[in-house]
């Protein structure tokens, strides 16, 4: 799937995302190596701190169903003002994902495109636990 494609559909799960408190509507696409789509929206709770964003929610329903390689996540809110994985995200998704991982997000002339290298650099990993 293209990049604006993986955006269309991020911004869909936009449209499940249930955000009262925040109002800050989030939605994830996230692709698999096969190219399966998973998608996610972020799901916030009265005690705030147990809010599931729409990254972590779309990487849980890829690896349940088996999923463990990944090409490409799209993100959008419905400001589409250009989200990117916050840092807790960017962590989780390098579990399963190398640095080439192309996080796309809405820029001012369609998707932006970065990488997962770009994003979070240095960070800890399995290797650093052995
Ligand atoms: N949010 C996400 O779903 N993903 C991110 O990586 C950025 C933040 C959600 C969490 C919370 O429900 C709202 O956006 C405001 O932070
Ligand atoms: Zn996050």
């Amino acid at each position: 799937m293209d990049e604006s494609e993986l955006l269309s559909v991020a911004r869909k799960a936009v449209d499940r995302s249930y955000a009262p408190y925040s109002e800050y509507y989030v939605g994830a696409a996230l692709e698999t190596h096969d190219g399966t789509v998973f998608t996610g929206c972020n799901v916030e709770n009265a005690n705030y701190s147990n809010s599931v964003h729409a990254e972590e929610l779309a990487l849980s329903k890829a690896v349940e169903a088996g999923h463990r390689t990944f090409g490409a996540v799209a993100v959008s809110s419905d400001r589409r003002d250009g989200v990117t994985p916050c840092g807790m995200c960017r962590q989780s998704l390098s579990e399963f994902c190398d640095d080439d991982l192309r996080i796309v997000c809405e820029g001012a002339d369609g998707p932006a495109v970065y990488t997962l290298g770009e994003l979070l650099p240095d960070t800890i990993s399995g290797a650093h636990l052995e």
